[in-house]
C-alpha cells in the first residue's frame, strides 16, 4: 500500500561539518553538574553513532524509486546523520578516558542492532528509524522549546546538543515519508512504535545504570528520586510534558510537520550561528 506524502513544511535539510572538540577538563557531570541528567545523556550519546548507522541504513533500502525532492531529502538526512556519529564519537571518547564504559555500551548497541537486521523485515527496520527519529525529534523539541531545560548545562556541551537538536528537527519528516511513500501501513508504523518506545526506556536505563555502576553510584537513591521526578513528576516534569507530541504519533494522519519547529529552529541557529 503506497500512501500519500503529506509534508507540509519544507525544511532544507543541510549537512554541516561541525568539528566540535572536547576538552578533558569538561567535568564527568557536565549537565548543571547533575550525575543523573549527565548519564542519561550520556548513555544515549554512547547509542547514537550505531543507532544513526542503523537508520541510514534502513532508509537506503527503500531510496529506489523515490520522487525526486524525497530522494534530496534523503540525501541530506543521510548527511546529517553520518556528521552527528562523528562528532558524538569524539565526546564519547571524552567520556571513555574518564573511565566511562562507552565503548562497551557502543558494542552491545551495535550487536543488538544487528540482531535487528537479521529478525525484522526491511519495513519493519524502517518503522524502527520512524518511531526513534519520533522519539529523537520530541527530545530535540523539548530542548528548543523549553531554554530552561538545557540551560544549567556546561557552555562547552551545548552547541553539540543544540546542533543535533536543531537537525534532528530538520529532517524529522524524512524517514516517515519514505515509508508512507515506499511502506504506508499504519498497522506496522504504530505496532513498531510501541515497541520501540518499551525498548527505549528499557535499553536507555540500562545503558544509564551502566554508567552509574562504573562510578559506585547506582544505589544513591536519592539521586535517582531527583532525576525521576525531575524527567516525569510534576516540576518541570520535562519528559510528561512532551507526552502530547509522542501520543500524536499514534493518530492516522499523523505527520511530522503538524507540529511546526520551523521559528523555533531559526531563533536557535541564530543564537549558534548554525547556517
Ligand atoms: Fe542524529
Ligand atoms: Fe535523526
Amino acid at each position: 500500500m503506497t500512501a500519500s506524502i503529506t509534508t507540509l513544511v519544507t525544511q532544507t535539510i543541510k549537512p554541516r561539518r561541525m568539528n566540535f572538540e572536547f576538552s578533558d577538563d569538561i567535568p564527568m557531570d557536565w549537565f548543571a553538574g547533575d550525575p543523573f541528567k549527565s548519564m542519561v545523556l550520556t548513555a544515549l550519546s554512547a547509542t547514537f553513532p550505531d543507532g544513526e548507522r542503523f537508520f541510514v541504513d534502513s532508509v537506503r533500502q527503500f531510496q529506489a524509486g523515490l520522487p525526486k525532492e524525497l530522494e534530496r531529502e534523503v540525501r541530506g538526512f543521510i548527511g546529517q546523520e553520518a556528521h552527528h556519529g562523528r562528532e558524538h564519537e569524539n565526546f564519547n571518547d571524552m567520556m571513555q578516558r574518564k573511565g566511562l564504559p562507552m565503548d562497551d555500551i557502543a558494542l552491545f548497541v551495535k550487536k543488538g542492532l544487528g540482531f535487528m537486521r537479521k529478525r525484522l523485515s526491511p519495513e519493519r527496520q524502517l518503522a524502527m528509524t520512524c518511531a526513534l527519529e519520533h522519539l529523537t525529534a520530541v527530545f530535540a523539541e523539548l530542548a528548543l522549546t523549553e531554554p530552561d531545560f538545557f540551560k544549567p548545562m556546561d557552555e562547552r556541551m551545548k552547541p553539540l546538543w543544540y546542533w543535533h537538536a536543531i537537525e534532528e528537527n530538520e529532517h524529522k519528516a524524512v524517514a516517515f515519508d519514505v515509508f508512507q511513500h515506499q511502506v504506508g501501513s499504519y498497522w506496522i508504523r504504530s505496532s513498531q512504535m510501541a515497541l520501540n518506545t518499551i525498548e527505549f526506556f528499557f535499553f536507555s536505563g540500562l545503558h544509564t545504570y551502566q554508567l552509574f555502576k562504573a562510578r559506585g553510584i547506582q544505589r544513591d537513591w536519592a539521586m535517582h528520586r531527583r532525576g525521576f521526578s525531575e524527567f516525569f513528576g510534576r516540576n518541570p516534569g520535562w519528559l510528561r510534558k512532551m507526552s502530547g507530541a509522542y501520543f500524536a504519533y499514534y493518530k492516522p494522519s499523523f505527520h511530522p510537520w503538524q507540529r511546526d519547529t520551523s521559528a523555533l529552529m531559526n531563533h536557535w541557529k541564530e543564537v549558534y550561528q548554525i547556517d
